[in-house]
């Protein structure tokens, strides 16, 4: 089978494209390398000692799209190119909905003229603003999002849904992922961010390694067990597997299918910088602040039904979350260093 991934060389992209290479699946990425690095996936390559076919390249190309269509004969597309950043989307609206909305159409629409119908979707917890039962199942309610990201990945689920509706022959699943943390076990590739982050895992990560002084917690005056947020951190590599099984699943799915992929567990920030300082051997230095704006006290998944339907759960605990996210910025202070 050939997989046209795109945005493969990001965090969550080349870690799918591991699991996709061992598994003999042939990969075809397209990707701008607006946030990634060409390292990554020459580090994919010496993972899996095989290769992969790369094109730099912009989904929002339609001439580009096409001409892949044509030279390689793909038989699904997992796609998770787009733009992730929370606070950007919020000063850069038209950004995100170009990239994320426009980019995902323009897609599809090369998918139609080259009668590719199956497609793997990356969309995110986000869509649940702020959800009103816990765990979160996949029927709840979705769309009220505090900022563009967020209601780009539901747009686009909505699109997808109508699509599904109006032609048989498409079949999508719709993957919502919690909190992806960790790297690969080789230690060589892993999440780069590109600027100081906005996450927690690689702000405590770069704490530890001494780029960053101080983590700032978030507001520890939430109703949690211990006041900070609460989350549902997930393997990025059992994330990568969620993909194989989703795409396992796509020719028996009826439309749309939307799949939750967390572990159904939920950790404070406290105990994220305990369970860090545990496995780096490294303190973390940490100072409480205020809230940060649009935060959620608590998110965490009900992941049963990926588990009944794509036969899938998570099997990574968070010792190895922590334990390879240090393997990884312990040995790639600067991460791919040479973007
Ligand atoms: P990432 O930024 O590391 O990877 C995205 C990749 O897409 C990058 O390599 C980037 O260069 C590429 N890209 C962006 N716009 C493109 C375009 N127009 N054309 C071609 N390539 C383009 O992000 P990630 O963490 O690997 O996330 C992958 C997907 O999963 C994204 O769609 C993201 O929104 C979604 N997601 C991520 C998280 C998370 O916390 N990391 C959570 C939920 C959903
Ligand atoms: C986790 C917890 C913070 C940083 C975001 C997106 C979501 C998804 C994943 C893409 C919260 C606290 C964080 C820091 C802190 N991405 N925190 N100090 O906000 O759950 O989700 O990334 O789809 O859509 O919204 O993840 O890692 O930013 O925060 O105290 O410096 O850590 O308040 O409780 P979040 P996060």
């Amino acid at each position: 089978m050939t997989v046209l991934v795109t945005g493969g060389a990001g965090y969550i992209g080349s870690h799918t494209v591991v699991e996709l290479l061992q598994a003999g699946e042939q990969v075809v990425v397209l990707d701008n390398l607006s946030n990634s690095s060409l390292e990554a996936l020459k580090r994919v390559e010496s993972i899996t000692n095989s290769s992969i076919i790369f094109y730099q390249g912009d989904i929002r190309d339609n001439a580009q799209l096409d001409a892949i269509f044509v030279e390689h004969k793909i038989d699904s597309v997992v796609h998770f190119a787009g733009l992730k950043s929370v606070n950007e989307s919020i000063s850069l609206p038209y950004k995100y909905y170009d990239n994320n909305v426009q980019g995902t159409l323009n897609l599809l629409a090369a998918m139609e003229r080259a009668s590719v119908y199956k497609l793997v979707f990356s969309s995110s917890a986000n869509v649940y603003g702020t959800p009103d039962t816990l765990p979160v199942i996949e029927s709840a309610p979705v769309g009220e999002t505090s900022n563009p990201y967020g209601t780009s990945k539901y747009m686009v689920e909505r699109i997808l849904q109508d699509l599904a509706t109006s032609n048989e022959k498409w079949r999508f699943a719709i993957l919502r992922y919690f909190n992806p943390v960790g790297a690969h076990k080789s230690g060589l590739i892993g999440e780069d961010p590109n600027d100081i982050p906005n996450n927690l895992l690689p702000y405590i990560s770069q704490v530890a390694i001494g780029k960053l002084a101080c983590l700032g917690v978030f507001g520890d005056d939430y109703d949690t067990p211990d006041g900070t947020g609460v989350r549902d951190y997930i393997h990025v590599v059992d994330l990568a597997l969620g993909h194989l099984k989703a795409l396992e699943k796509l020719s028996s799915i009826n439309g749309a299918e939307v799949f939750n992929l967390g572990t159904g567990n939920g950790y404070s920030v406290l105990e994220m910088i305990k369970a860090f300082e545990v496995a780096s051997g490294k303190s973390v230095k940490f100072e409480i602040k205020g809230r940060r704006s649009g935060d959620i006290a608590m998110s965490y998944a009900n992941p049963e039904k990926a588990k009944s339907e794509l036969n899938w759960e998570a099997k990574r605990g968070l010792d190895d979350m922590m334990a390879d996210a240090w393997r990884w910025q312990s040995q790639n202070p600067n991460g791919y260093a040479n973007r």
